[in-house]
């Protein structure tokens, strides 16, 4: 996600510095950058002139210290609490006062990132969709902590990425995942019971609901690591059965099958 959001906000016209935890995997990012802004320009959806300024305006690093001079920081690490508690700590001390500190989590309580910060007025949620190019919509969270003033910031910011910005309160799921998870865990247990095969339960909600996606394609597009810590997140907080993550999605990530990102999910991405 981290890289989609680096690329829509290139394309917007803001300088991007782009922090991952080692500088290989930051240049590894703007490689894959590189190479999808080339494809763009192959297609025709893109000038060649406006790929070089693109990429001109996104930098890499691995030192959170670079970070300092941003107005606006997107946290798009692993959907994991505490992983995301101690980088909004490295992030507060690092980042220059006044700017804001966002998290694209799909779930997790904002309102938990803003209070280890000394800034909580200014920590607020930006929810890109996968892929973040292509995917118009952008949910904006205001934990009960937000100033108003950051809410409009990262609302105008979004627009300014040509996306459509909507107003959420700090719930787990916000609105889309709240809605979606429930459907996607329940195609789950469908395959799990017998009820029919992957690609026919696919089949029939393309088929069906006009969906472009499938559920248990949609699952491996997400990832099921990201899926199963989005259900617990919803659980956790709801203690909804429809939130009750199926078994077998615990193990197919405990086996490391983990959607097209690992090559192996409900579907085989290797052959
Ligand atoms: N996958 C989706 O469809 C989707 C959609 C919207 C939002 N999100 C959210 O975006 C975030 C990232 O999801 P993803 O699917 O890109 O996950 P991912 O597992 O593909 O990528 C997470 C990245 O974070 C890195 N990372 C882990 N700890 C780090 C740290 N301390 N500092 C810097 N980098 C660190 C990992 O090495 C990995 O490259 C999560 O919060 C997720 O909920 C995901």
């Amino acid at each position: 996600m981290g890289s989609g959001i680096a690329e829509v906000a290139a394309k917007a016209g803001f300088d991007v510095v782009l922090r991952s935890r080692k500088q290989e995997t930051a240049d590894a990012t703007i490689a894959k950058l590189e190479k999808s802004l080339a494809k763009q320009v192959e297609r025709g959806k893109l000038e060649a002139a406006d790929s070089e300024a693109i990429l001109a305006r996104v930098s890499g690093t691995a030192d959170v210290a670079d970070l300092a001079d941003c107005d606006l920081v997107i946290e798009s690490v692993v959907e994991d609490l505490e992983t995301k508690k101690a980088l909004f700590r490295e992030l507060d001390a690092a980042v220059k006062d006044g700017a804001i500190l966002a998290t694209n989590t799909s779930t997790l309580p904002i309102v938990e990132l803003a209070v280890v910060t000394n800034r909580p007025e200014l920590v607020v949620g930006v929810h890109f969709f996968n892929p973040a190019p292509a995917m118009k919509l952008v949910e904006i969270i205001s934990p009960i902590t937000a100033a108003e003033s950051t809410t409009a910031a990262v609302t105008e910011f979004a627009s300014t990425c040509g996306k459509n910005p909507v107003a959420v309160q700090d719930r787990a799921g916000f609105i889309v995942n709240a809605l979606l998870f429930p459907y996607l865990n329940n195609a789950i247990r469908m395959l799990e019971n017998g009820t029919a095969n992957r690609e026919d339960i696919d089949t029939a909600m393309k088929g069906g609901c006009n969906f472009p996606m499938g559920p248990l394609e949609l699952l491996d597009l997400v990832g099921l690591d990201t899926s199963l810590s989005i259900l617990d997140a919803l659980y956790d907080e709801f203690r909804d059965p429809n939130y009750a993550a199926a078994p077998v999605l615990r193990r197919m990530v405990t086996a490391g099958l983990l959607g097209r990102k690992s090559g192996k999910g409900f579907y085989d991405y290797n052959r």
